[in-house]
């Protein structure tokens, strides 16, 4: 059974746990949320000017609007503020800063009508994170940066939290990936011809939930959790936040939420960064994740 929460005054320990088990935490924005959106649409409304950047698809040109946002996510991405404001989330969510890692922040495009789907606005069909080499202990912090609708939102299927579903995963490296495909992003205008796991029977992707909330309202989720970026048709760009945390004591014992249909190779683990002082998480701990993944390594 999925169950979502709003608000809840679990600490982290305990929140962890059920995110583990399959629930969803929902929180109204924080200071450093808020922080962290007006800082992203800044930079945004800067880099669109004089249009706006929700409507700009509608008068530029694809190839442009791509150009726009090659320069404009790594930015934004790898920008230190960026970084001392996900400290500021975390910290405001009860998080243990010396022991929560925390991956940069990515921001996402969903434009609408299939303006742009592929590269670097792609369109997520339903995965689980943990097909991508995702620990399974990992947790996904979403956030949009304006408001959202049921037509541009995200859609979770949570029917598949235990339900396997036939998969691409094995055929995904994450050091292969990163070497050859992640920096060709901004070349996939029209169609995107990198090899991402998928699934290889068809998805039922209803019954599904879209939640909606405030600039800056915080969805957390699992990595195993199955999700997808919704076919946009509200004529609105979306721009969204998305980060990913892992806890070191999870990480050490390898606790996460059961993988249930993942056969990936490699681990995204070196990614992370210990929220305390941004020093990256210690390789001899990479090394152990850093093998062909396992079904069913672990439970909660
Ligand atoms: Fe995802």
């Amino acid at each position: 059974m999925n169950a979502i929460y709003f608000d809840s005054t679990f600490n982290d320990d305990i929140r962890r746990k059920n995110l583990y088990n399959g629930q969803i935490f929902v929180f109204s924005p924080s200071a450093s949320a808020i922080a962290l959106c007006e800082f992203a649409s800044g930079m945004i409304e800067e880099a669109f000017a004089p249009l706006d950047p929700r409507e700009a698809q509608h008068s530029l040109p694809v190839e442009k609007y791509v150009e726009i946002l090659a320069k404009l996510k790594p930015t934004f991405i790898h920008h230190p503020e960026s970084k001392k404001l996900i400290q500021g989330i975390l910290k405001e969510s009860g998080c243990d800063l010396t022991k929560t890692y925390f991956d940069v922040p990515r921001l996402r495009t969903a434009t609408s009508d299939d303006y742009l789907t592929a590269g670097i606005a792609y369109a997520f069909h339903p995965h689980r994170d943990t097909w991508y080499s995702a620990p399974t202990c990992q947790i996904n912090w979403w956030l949009p940066i304006y408001d959202i609708t049921p037509e541009n939102a995200m859609a979770f299927h949570p029917h598949y939290w235990s339900q396997p579903i036939q998969n691409s995963s094995r055929e995904y490296d994450y050091a292969q990936w990163n070497k050859e495909s992640r920096k060709n992003a901004a070349q996939h205008i029209k169609t995107d011809t990198r090899k991402q796991p998928r699934a290889e029977e068809p998805v039922e992707s209803e019954p599904q939930l879209r939640l909606i909330t405030k600039i800056g309202g915080m969805i957390l989720f699992s990595a195993a959790q199955m999700h997808s970026t919704v076919p946009n048709t509200s004529g609105y760009t979306r721009f969204s936040i998305d980060f990913r945390t892992v806890h070191f004591d999870d990480v050490m014992a390898k606790q996460g939420a059961a993988n249930i249909d993942s056969a990936c190779t490699g681990t995204s683990l070196g990614d992370f960064l210990r929220s305390s002082d941004f020093c990256p998480i210690s390789e001899s701990l990479v090394a152990v994740y850093d093998t062909p993944a396992l079904i069913s390594i672990s439970n909660s």
